[in-house]
């Protein structure tokens, strides 16, 4: 019985730990999931990482959806992992007058 309330438990934990993600990416992407920390991260690591190959682009080129197709062909590029890849995002779109 012990066993069948802690499947119960980890069941639910799965589900509903589920549940934010799958409308997360169906809702357009937003700055707001990285701390301010970790947007000055972001900052550092694309002024070093995102001009060895071209120019630094602008953050107001392209939109924030365009940014995600962008930073998910350029991450690796970079070397970045997920985390930075994230930061990096969220402090290109919070860099954006517009
Ligand atoms: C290893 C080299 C390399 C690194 C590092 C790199 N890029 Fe690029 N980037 C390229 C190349 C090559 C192109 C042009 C061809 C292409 O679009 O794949 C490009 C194109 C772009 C474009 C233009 C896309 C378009 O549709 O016109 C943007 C914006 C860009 N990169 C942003 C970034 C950002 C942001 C970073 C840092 C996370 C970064 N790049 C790091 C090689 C790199």
């Amino acid at each position: 019985m012990k066993k069948l309330i802690g499947t119960a438990i980890l069941a639910a934990f799965f589900i509903t730990s589920c549940t934010p993600k799958s409308t997360a990416t169906t809702t357009a992407p937003v700055a707001a999931t990285s701390t301010a920390d970790q947007l000055a991260q972001g900052k550092t690591i694309f002024e070093n990482a995102c001009k060895r190959c071209h120019k630094l682009p602008n953050p107001d080129d392209f939109t924030s959806v365009e940014w995600v197709g962008i930073m998910n062909s350029m991450a690796p590029k970079a070397k970045l992992n997920d985390e930075q890849h994230q930061w990096v995002y969220d402090y290109i779109v919070s860099a954006k007058t517009k």
